[in-house]
């Protein structure tokens, strides 16, 4: 019998791992700011799979909230397994805006808080000396857009240290890197997202099998999808000054 704890588990990528890993018989801990959100999951999943479902109503900005989470991830009598560090929005406020609070908010959510989380996590785990931390970025992190391309490339990188410092304890720690995924991010973050074509867009239950195989194969950085990973080895192997004047246009044409 397995748990995972996944942050943003009610909507989009989270809630494909709750279904997924539900499906499997593995028992959850849903984190979330909705409480309603969450509890009308909770039943859903408790009746469709007979599995327990726990859920944390927390807001990932408020610190002491991920601090009340770090409590539960410690637990010796009812160990999570699973970490999935996976709640997360779009950004489109400018660098240059003089409001700088959507930039602080997200780095809060998508930074502070996984560093917490996983730095919980990764203690607890390397004592048991099991365990698989995933944390969910983005295709993202490879290019230059914005404060959420900071972001998710701080993530990719803090993952693949983190890997290394647990290398060899028997806990194995992946960054999931989607390309565009049909959830409700755009939405929320009022992204216009017209201009995207058909190829470009991901199904999240095949990103969350992908994501699932790749970790509990023990690769660091999975990058779902054939297309985008293709898509990734050319953005590696550009100059990285051309992965800048490319990132400019696709931003520019954002705005
Ligand atoms: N969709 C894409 O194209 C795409 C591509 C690459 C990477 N990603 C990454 O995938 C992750 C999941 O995104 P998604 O596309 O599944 O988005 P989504 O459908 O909008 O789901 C976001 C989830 O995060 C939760 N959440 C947001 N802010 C939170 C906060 N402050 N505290 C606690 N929970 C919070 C939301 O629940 P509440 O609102 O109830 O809190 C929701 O469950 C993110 O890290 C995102 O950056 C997405």
């Amino acid at each position: 019998m397995s748990t995972a704890l996944i942050t943003g588990g009610t909507s989009g990528i989270g809630a494909a791992f709750a279904q997924t890993l539900a499906a499997r018989g593995d028992d959850l801990v849903l984190v979330a700011r909705n409480a309603d959100r969450l509890s009308e999951m909770a039943t859903d999943l408790k009746e469709r799979y007979a599995i327990s479902v726990e859920t944390i109503t927390a807001d990932l900005a408020v610190r002491d909230d991920v601090i009340g989470i770090t409590e539960r991830l410690s637990s010796a009598e009812q160990p999570i397994d699973m970490p999935i560090n996976n709640a997360g929005f779009g950004v489109r406020a400018k660098l240059t805006d003089p409001d700088t609070t959507p930039h602080e908010h997200a780095i809060d959510v998508m930074i502070r808080a996984v560093l917490i989380l996983s730095a919980a996590a990764g203690r607890t785990m390397r004592q048991r000396g099991a365990g698989t931390i995933i944390n969910v970025s983005s295709t993202a992190g490879f290019v230059t857009m914005g404060v959420y391309s900071a972001i998710k490339a701080w993530v990719t990188s803090y993952t693949e240290g983190l890997a290394n410092e647990l290398h060899g304890t028997g806990v194995k720690v992946t960054a999931l890197c989607p390309g565009w995924v049909r959830t409700e991010f755009h939405e929320r973050a009022n992204i216009h997202v017209g201009s995207i074509p058909e190829f470009m867009w991901l199904d999240a239950d095949r990103v969350v099998a992908e994501c699932l195989g790749d970790a509990a194969a023990g690769k660091v950085i999975s990058i779902p999808s054939k297309r985008y990973a293709v898509m990734m080895t050319i953005a590696e192997h550009l100059p990285h000054r051309l992965m800048r004047a490319v990132s400019r246009r696709l931003t520019s044409s954002r705005h």
